[in-house]
């Protein structure tokens, strides 16, 4: 048993004092509470890792491997879902284990090679900007058909005692089962995405008068959509807690809904898809096991059809100011009060998934586009307030508009819309 100095200086004070205020005392008893040990404070048996599909019958996927593209969890013995909770239960209640208070890491290896070489487990310690890897569960982006996987625990008491660390056997993930498997194994991004960009109009219940972008991406299993107007790289640090994303990519999904600097953002604080009703596979919904910002990323999900769908609005200030938007003419005339204008919106989208061999971290496949709305805009507006020059006059004439449009509401421009009958043209990748 260790003493700390300040335990001894203090019972050798307290000793001195009672002397010295009451001589008559010759012998003082001190009492030393021992601390729980750490053996005290160990789990019975070492964790096993399910699939969270499985989290509700432990006991018959003990031989059945977790499959791809859905979390993993790690089930202590002191878990009520632990397949011999009957035997070791009563031990953690003796123990005052709190597993709620359970400290979780996690490790992961590469798929074992065709010729059967392995890879060496390797921790998990990448946080995103909504995943966490030190929770109950491991989220799908982690891993992918074939990877190692092993956690390791650690149980706490109700006192907050530590104990010893516990690491559950390896298991790989499936190779068969995946919630959503590539049509051709190893390949990633063969099917484009699609993104669009629309005026919502005046009538618009929730949104009116905003330009509405929604990007859809087909999802494979392990894979983490990033959708952003400016380019994307390292994303170390893109995809990082840190706040240099917040500033770089303000039109983007890695933004967490309490980061939007602009009106609307493509993550809201929903962590649930409206449109679904009751949860299509289990633990799906439950920010106890997942956290409720992975909730909020992946509510952009369907599981079904394994389809992403990002939807965010703006307005015309936010598209040129903050995601880097542009406007034109494109020297186009409809006639001599109006002209036709183009907005411009960049849009990078990339496919990343995380590679747990190599320093790198993440491997992204990286595509471009640009999002482009016409429309009808008053020539009389635009050459008001004084520049005047004809729309061959290209820069003037830009600069001009992108003023006058920054300054503008969008009921100006439903006004136009109405008066001509223009359609209002909406173009995809
Ligand atoms: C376990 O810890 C949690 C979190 O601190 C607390 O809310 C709960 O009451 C504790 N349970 C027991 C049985 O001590
Ligand atoms: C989300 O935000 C809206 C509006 O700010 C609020 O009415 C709603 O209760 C929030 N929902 C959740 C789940 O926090
Ligand atoms: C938008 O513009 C219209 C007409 O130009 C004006 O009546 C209205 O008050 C403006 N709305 C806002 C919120 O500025």
């Amino acid at each position: 048993m260790l003493f700390t100095p300040y335990i001894t200086l203090a019972t050798r004070f307290c000793l001195i004092c009672l002397c010295s205020v009451r001589p008559q005392m010759s012998k003082a008893i001190i009492y030393i509470e021992e601390t729980n040990s750490m053996a005290d404070v160990t789990f019975p048996s070492v964790p096993q890792v399910f699939s969270l599909l499985q989290y509700d019958d432990t006991s018959r996927a003990r031989h059945t491997p977790p499959v791809a593209g859905y979390p993993v969890v790690c089930v202590t013995a002191c878990n009520p879902k632990y397949p011999d909770y009957d035997k070791t239960g009563s031990i953690c209640i003796s123990e005052h284990i709190n597993d709620t208070l359970t400290r979780y890491r996690w490790l992961v290896s590469a798929p074992t090679s065709p010729d059967g070489v392995t890879s060496s487990m390797r921790e998990v310690d990448f946080n995103t900007f909504f995943s966490s890897s030190k929770i109950i569960t491991l989220d799908s982006v982690y891993f992918q058909a074939g990877s190692r996987v092993q956690c390791a625990a650690r149980a706490v008491n109700s006192n907050g005692d530590e104990g010893l660390e516990l690491s559950s056997f390896i298991v790989s993930i499936s190779i068969e089962d995946g919630m959503c498997q590539p049509r051709v194994v190893g390949t990633v991004g063969a099917e484009p995405f699609s993104a669009k960009l629309r005026y919502t109009g005046a009538e618009d219940p929730d949104h009116p008068n905003l330009i509405k972008i929604t990007v859809t991406m087909p999802h494979i299993d392990g894979m983490l959509p990033v959708v952003s107007t400016r380019p994307l790289s390292n994303f170390e640090l893109t995809l990082s807690p840190d706040g240099t994303r917040v500033g770089n990519h303000r039109c983007s999904n890695l933004l967490d809904y309490t980061e939007v600097k602009t009106h609307h953002g493509f993550i809201t604080n929903a962590t649930k898809n409206p449109e679904v009703i009751g949860e299509t596979s289990p633990y799906q919904y439950s920010a106890p096991l997942r956290g409720s910002s992975i909730l909020r990323f992946y509510k952009n999900l369907n599981l079904e059809a394994c389809l992403w769908e990002f939807t965010s609005y703006y307005d015309m200030s936010e598209l040129l100011s903050d995601c880097g938007g542009t406007i034109g003419t494109d020297g186009q005339v409809l006639n001599l009060v109006q002209s036709y204008v183009t907005l411009r919106v960049p849009l990078h989208v990339s496919y990343v998934f995380h590679s747990p061999v190599g320093a790198g971290g993440w491997q992204h496949f990286d595509l471009q586009s640009e999002l482009r709305l016409t429309f009808v805009y008053d020539t009389a507006i635009l050459w008001r307030d004084g520049i005047g020059s004809p729309p061959e006059a290209e820069l003037q004439g830009k600069s001009h508009i992108k003023l006058n449009i920054f300054k503008s509401n969008f009921s100006l421009y439903r006004m136009r819309q109405k008066q001509t009958n223009t359609v209002w043209c909406t173009l995809s990748t």
